[in-house]
């Protein structure tokens, strides 16, 4: 076989961005350890700006988004994996600077991939995917910092989004109190479904006047939008409180004082899953599939790589909801 299909994104003549499956020749994916014949994919929101040509995330076009990728191995230049081992990707620079894995095939370094841990498949693997690791390092920071169930009230911002409705779950399955921060009446059944325990809008969390601190509310958050809400959660954290952040969807800036970590002892940790590194990685992938194994089906939607462009638009105006699996 000497050609392969990929989601390839071109920019125009005008400057405009397009994304669509292309035929490939194989050495668009040039040299690397291992070799990899991808059977499902995901889509997260970090795909929907590199198939937009931000240039924050890849820098040179055309090219195969997908920070995430799983299937069967071809082959390993090191001897490590052996032809037919079943192993996934995510994060480090696939889909971002190097070809990612909205393709047939996907070449990376050895020391990205992961064997498939005991208990997943390609497939429920990235149902998880980055969102559902991400979803976990959160989790396991909350926990980590000393948060349990009986601490209070956890809220999870973007709720309807991959991470959030994974988060929501998750925190669920561990018996948090759980409270969701959700820009879409229409998903709030689905999200009191998962286990959130009441719904919070975004817009009335805001609605206070500004104040150096606000009454103490939350004993911890995973929060996807910072900017503003992040600043108002900070100021409504409970003594001791954990926000563990780990997206901007709604703003850079963090305009604050000290007050929250001066007075009130709060601590903000910061999540990057992508270059996390291997080992933690492959500790948190082993909790998803055993301990920390949900369902996923009821939020998860399967597509083809042909659906995945306007679904990638879909997730850039805000307006998709839950994981997207693509089958490759
Ligand atoms: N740090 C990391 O390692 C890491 C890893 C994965 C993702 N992330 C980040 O986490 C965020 C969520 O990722 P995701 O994969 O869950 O994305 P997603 O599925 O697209 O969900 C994002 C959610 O954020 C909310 N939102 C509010 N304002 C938005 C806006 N202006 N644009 C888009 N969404 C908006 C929406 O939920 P509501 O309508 O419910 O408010 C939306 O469903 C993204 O910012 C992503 O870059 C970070």
């Amino acid at each position: 076989m000497e050609t392969f299909q990929a989601l390839w994104t071109s920019e125009m003549a005008d400057g405009k961005f397009e994304t669509s499956v292309h035929t490939l020749p194989f050495s668009t994916l040039g040299e690397q350890d291992v070799l990899i014949r991808v059977s499902y994919s995901s889509l997260n929101y970090k795909d929907a700006l590199s198939a937009s040509g931000h240039r924050g995330i890849t820098r040179d076009f055309p090219h195969i988004p997908g920070i995430d990728a799983a299937g069967t191995v071809v082959s390993d230049k090191r001897g490590i994996f052996r032809a037919g081992d079943h192993v996934l990707v995510t994060g480090f620079d696939q889909g971002m600077n190097s070809h990612g894995g909205l393709s047939e095939f996907v070449a990376v370094p050895g020391d990205w991939v992961i064997a498939m841990p005991e208990g997943l498949n390609a497939r429920s693997a990235m149902q998880i995917g980055t969102a559902g690791l991400t979803a976990g390092l959160a989790v396991q920071a909350l926990v980590g910092n000393g948060l349990r169930p009986e601490s209070g009230e956890i809220l999870v911002t973007g709720a309807s989004g991959g991470v959030g409705m994974i988060a929501v779950k998750l925190l669920t399955h561990l018996h948090f109190n759980v409270v969701a921060m959700c820009g879409k009446p229409e998903l709030d059944d689905t999200l009191l479904g998962l286990g959130a325990k009441r719904i919070v809008r975004r817009q009335d969390f805001l609605s206070e006047k500004p104040r150096a601190l606000y009454p103490m509310q939350f004993a911890g958050a995973i929060d996807v939008l910072g900017g503003e809400v992040l600043v108002k959660l900070l100021k409504s954290l409970q003594y001791d409180g954990v926000i563990a952040a780990c997206g901007m969807a709604a703003g850079i800036d963090l305009p604050l004082q000290v007050y929250p970590f001066i007075l009130r002892g709060a601590r903000l940790i910061g999540i990057y899953s992508a270059d996390t590194p291997l080992a933690r990685k492959q500790e948190i992938w082993q909790l998803l599939a055993k301990d920390w194994s949900i369902a996923l089906d009821d939020f998860t939607t399967e597509i083809s790589l042909s659906e995945a462009p306007q679904i990638l638009n879909e997730l850039l105006a805000g307006r998709s909801s839950g994981r997207y699996l693509v089958k490759i």
